[in-house]
């Protein structure tokens, strides 16, 4: 049988058409817009990934055998606060999870609610792209919207409202909500008041593996599928490359360089921060997770390459970029083009570039943002190690995985060997198999994974260029304290 993988990316949706056996037959990937209608805020259109998710679904199906089709899953971008009015149709953009206009309603969540409390109801503190903070700026704000509001999504679920027509979540995507209580799997009556959210606006939840419904007659008809072809609640678009890389059960871990950059640590048992730093999260194959995330991980080499450089040959500025150079820079940078989340937490935070001089040259720069994004990864490993969760190897994925320069800086910076799997769409992959589970293919996400995953390279650290990274990282610490107050006060 074939299944259908989504993932609902921020610069576009991937699919992927696999079957049961994990190979893969048709890839395909549609753009859209992000809006940043002010410093700091980002924003999408839910009907943007509706007609991204039907084109791609059309295209990755054509000339195949429809009838061979049997499940569908989605992994999303996470946090993001997609509202629908009692007729199902959306209010207002989607706020998505790198936007960073809720500091006031962060600082009233943490500071007057308090984060004990915060933590005890869900298991984490607020953050500016959390999904319970911009429900309180929509009300303050937007009162208007805010009293329209029938349904409150994600936005992988309004993909999967869309095919279905259900309202549903799974526990991973939840739990950055700040509305679910993470260790009962359940919504906590004190966040929905906390936010004058009634339960019925929320969407129902399943484990991520589970079927939520199946094709509603239209869209079947749309894409010419059959109606019986099952959706699975799918995950986190995190969760969900934790899936499509075999990052399950205890203690294993996932790096992610997409648009954000995340760092994921599965665990079989329910464990919070107790330094609110990492996120502890529902994991979708029925345990949970640690997760530290920065905004901008991948996005920093686009914007540099793109927006800075207008030059999108990649390799050719890599190609500068010689192994002596390695560990060798004398310009940093820090990647907080969004203002960061973790460990930071810093909606002000914001980019620099330090240490030029006139023989700087822009190979050194863009080595500076490659090792600026590897070094904000290694905070998040710093935090779990404080944690005494010490990860001695990890999987890699995302778009800056394709990389080979980046996997050989990130190697060394964390001084870990990075696994590269067969299957790099980490998220869709990911997606496909939580179908497959659903639809019976396989008894649990475990034994898909076992049969699906597979390792196709490991960049291993080099003990001397490991040693100067310490080095380098041990600079870079230096800067954003240095600069902490400086952000603030530029923003006034
Ligand atoms: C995770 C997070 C990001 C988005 C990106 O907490 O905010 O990784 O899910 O898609």
């Amino acid at each position: 049988m074939l299944y259908i993988g989504i993932d609902l990316g921020t610069s576009a949706v991937k699919l992927l058409l696999v079957d049961e056996k994990g190979t893969i037959h048709a890839e395909v990937s549609k753009e859209y817009p992000v809006f940043y209608p002010q410093s700091g805020w980002s924003e999408q259109k839910p009907e943007d990934w509706h007609t991204a998710v039907i084109d791609g679904v059309r295209e990755l199906t054509d000339g195949v055998d429809k009838s061979q089709i049997a499940g569908v899953g989605c992994g999303g971008q996470m946090h993001g606060l997609v509202v629908l009015d009692e007729n199902n149709n959306v209010i207002r953009p989607a706020i998505l999870w790198n936007d960073g206009r809720t500091e006031k309603q962060v600082e009233y969540l943490n500071n007057v609610i308090g984060k004990d409390k915060l933590t005890a109801f869900t298991a984490n503190i607020a953050f500016a792209g959390f999904t319970a903070p911009k429900i309180l700026w929509v009300k303050e704000n937007e009162p208007e919207n805010f009293n329209r509001i029938a349904k409150i999504m994600l936005p992988k679920d309004y993909i999967n409202y869309i095919l279905t027509g259900v309202h549903s979540c799974d526990y991973s995507d939840a739990s950055g909500m700040l509305l679910l209580d993470v260790e009962n799997k359940c919504w906590s009556e004190e966040m929905c008041e906390i936010c004058s959210v009634k339960k019925e606006q929320l969407p129902s939840l399943f484990e991520s593996f589970e079927v939520i419904g199946t094709l509603k007659a239209e869209i079947a008809k749309e894409l010419g599928l059959n109606e019986n072809v099952k959706v699975v609640a799918g995950a986190g678009d995190n969760a969900a490359a934790a899936i499509g890389t075999g990052t399950v059960g205890n203690g294993k871990c996932n790096i992610s360089l997409g648009t954000s950059g995340t760092v994921f640590i599965s665990s079989e048992n329910f464990g919070v921060d107790k330094f609110n730093a990492l996120h502890s999260f529902a994991h979708a194959d029925g345990r949970y997770h640690l997760m530290g995330c920065m905004l901008s991980a991948a996005s920093c080499n686009k914007w540099f390459m793109e927006d800075i450089l207008q030059d999108n040959n990649y390799s050719a500025v890599q190609e500068k970029i010689t192994d002596d150079k390695l560990g060798r820079n004398k310009v940093y940078f820090l990647p907080y083009l969004m203002g960061e989340r973790s460990p930071i937490n810093d909606t002000n935070a914001r980019a620099t570039f330090t240490g030029m001089t006139m023989d700087t040259t822009k190979a050194d720069m863009l080595q500076a943002v490659f090792e600026g994004v590897a070094f904000a990864i290694r905070d998040s490993f710093e935090v779990a190690k404080s944690l005494g969760i010490d990860t001695a190897r990890s999987n890699i994925c995302g778009g800056g995985a394709k990389s080979a320069l980046w996997k050989k800086i990130m190697a060394n910076v964390l001084g870990i060997p990075l696994d590269l799997l067969k299957t790099e769409q980490g998220p869709g992959y990911g997606g496909a198999i939580l179908a497959m589970v659903g639809c019976g293919e396989y008894k649990n996400v475990d034994e898909a994974c076992g049969k699906l995953v597979e390792v196709a390279d490991t960049v291993y650290p080099e003990e001397e260029l490991t040693a100067l990274y310490e080095k380098r990282y041990n600079n870079f610490k230096k800067i954003y304290p240095a600069l902490k107050n400086v952000f603030k006060e530029l923003e006034q």
